[in-house]
């Protein structure tokens, strides 16, 4: 059976002080709901990698970073290493989200060296794909999506696969509170696990843990959450919320 998981993306939000109080708000609210089997994780910036893990004790809630260098040490001024990220205690890293796509330039060829780092020091990846609204409005959101897992992915082992969780992000969703229907994302989901089928095999299509990601939201994960092939969600701006949170959480 695959996993659940709802997944925060804070984004560059959030000072040490205000992280702190907002995680400290999540673990409790979290704890006094019952989110059965779902995997919580809160992906914050770098400077809260230091003090959240610490934070989680008992709580079920995971930590992750949102980004990792492609370089394992040395002289790259202002990255963050996997190790690094590993050290800190958070489990997960989010690779290839298309802001850094966008807007740092990140293509295929580092984002699967950056996948190799992660997994390399036993972080679970959160590999994002994702077609702009052009691709869509082209037809060519299916063909755009399977480059970037073919590029991005599809070297690994299984062994390695196993450690990843796709999300699927329609680039058009992404803060912009249009969200893709739930037909939508379990057309894209549905196509994601027969690629890994293909690739993979059967086991491997089934096991991984896709997430849909764009505007989602408490009025909409239930809806979204019911589809087949989709086992999560990757929440930015909702996640910043609490309560929003916890009920897109309790959505399954
Ligand atoms: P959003 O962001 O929920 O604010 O649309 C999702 C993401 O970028 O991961």
């Amino acid at each position: 059976m695959r996993k659940k998981i709802v997944a925060g993306n804070w984004k560059m939000n959030k000072t040490l002080g205000e992280g702190e109080v907002l995680f400290q708000e999540i673990c409790h609210k979290l704890e006094a709901s019952d989110p059965g089997d779902v995997e919580v994780v809160v992906c914050s910036p770098f400077i809260h990698l230091g003090t959240l893990p610490g934070l989680v004790r008992g709580s079920i809630v995971k930590t992750g970073a949102q980004n990792c260098s492609s370089e394992e040490s040395g002289a790259y001024t202002g990255e963050i290493s996997a190790a690094m990220i590993k050290s800190s205690g958070a489990e997960y890293v989010i690779i290839g989200h298309s802001e850094r796509r966008l807007y740092f330039g990140e293509k295929d060829e580092i984002l699967t060296k950056k996948v190799s780092r992660a997994l390399d020091n036993e972080l679970k990846v959160i590999f994002c794909c994702g077609e702009l609204l052009k691709d869509r409005e082209n037809e060519n959101h299916f063909r755009v999506v399977e480059e970037q897992l073919k590029n991005g992915l599809f070297n690994l082992s299984d062994k390695d696969m196993a450690m990843v969780t796709v999300a699927y992000e329609p680039v058009w969703a992404i803060g912009t509170g249009v969200t893709a229907s739930s037909e939508q994302a379990q057309e894209m989901h549905h196509f994601i696990r027969s690629l890994l089928k293909n690739r993979y095999s059967g086991k491997i299509a089934e096991d991984t843990t896709i997430l849909y990601g764009g505007s989602c939201n408490a009025n909409n994960a239930r809806e979204l959450f019911s589809m087949d092939d989709v086992d999560g969600g990757l929440i930015g701006g909702a996640s910043l919320k609490p309560d929003d949170f916890i009920s897109i959480i309790n959505s399954y």
